[in-house]
């Protein structure tokens, strides 16, 4: 559909739904200013992201536009906040220090495409949370990026990082969104995960993220971002602990 009559036809279908609603359940005149302030305090805040967000309609449109992607590709996921460049890291590189705190943790996988052929000299960047459920960004003080890494897969198509196991966190909760949340009885937290961005020529680029078997707030995530098929478990018998997350991608086009 041309580009205007699309934002005619969405336009005019969410204001239709808006008005049903508002003659449905007697919406009052200070109900809709006080509406109309949030969502002015929002923009403010430059919260919108993260309203859409906790509202579940990122990850819904995420879906939606990953509705086409062939059986057995990694789900996708949206990519948060957080993502930033990223230096290279070699395969088996640490993204943490000797000094970081937290429990250390290796995390390997395979790049492959959906027909299980190995994808060599993808890029698989990852970024996470330290283990005080904080990302670089969000530590002004830090000189260069932390907790993140760009790694190439092998010929195999294997890749592998040491890091730390991050926790769940909070999301950002000082203001607007973070009020809402708080009126409607909802929670701030998000279960533990590492993000992952993988590119390959001939290939669609795969945007995700990998959660923990375990994790308490594995199915109530403040984002609606958790998905069963992107759950792996910690093998903790043995030292570093393990986990196993595999990327399947899809061919270009698809
Ligand atoms: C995150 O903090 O990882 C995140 C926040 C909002 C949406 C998606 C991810
Ligand atoms: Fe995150």
């Amino acid at each position: 559909m041309e580009q205007s009559k699309r934002l005619e036809f969405v336009v005019e279908g969410v204001l239709d739904a808006v008005k049903s609603f508002v003659r449905e359940h007697g919406v009052t005149e200070q109900e809709l200013l006080a509406t109309l302030g949030f969502l002015t305090e929002v923009g403010k805040a430059d919260e919108c992201i993260l309203l859409s967000d906790v509202l579940g309609v990122s990850v819904a449109v995420n879906d939606l536009e990953h509705a086409g992607d062939p059986p057995g590709c990694t789900p996708s996921n949206v990519i948060g906040p957080f993502w930033a460049p990223a230096a290279p890291l070699d395969n088996g590189g640490s993204l943490v220090d000797d000094n970081e705190s937290g429990e250390r943790l290796m995390v390997a996988g395979q790049v492959r495409s959906v027909d299980g052929r190995a994808i060599e000299a993808a890029t698989v960047e990852v970024w996470q949370a330290n283990a005080n459920g904080l990302y670089d960004l969000q530590i002004p003080a830090l000189d260069h990026p932390r907790w993140r890494g760009a790694l190439t897969s092998d010929a195999s198509g294997g890749y592998r990082f040491l890091t730390v196991t991050p926790p769940p966190y909070r999301i950002k909760d000082d203001g607007p969104v973070g009020r809402l949340l708080d009126a409607l009885g909802r929670h701030h937290y998000r279960p533990a995960h590492i993000h992952y961005r993988v590119t390959a020529p001939g290939f669609e680029t795969l945007v995700t993220m990998v959660f923990f078997s375990g994790d308490p707030w594995l199915g109530n995530d403040a984002v609606h971002a958790d998905k069963p098929n992107l759950v792996t478990v910690i093998d903790r018998s043995c030292e570093p602990a393990r986990a196993q997350f595999d990327l399947v991608l899809a061919p270009s086009g698809s």
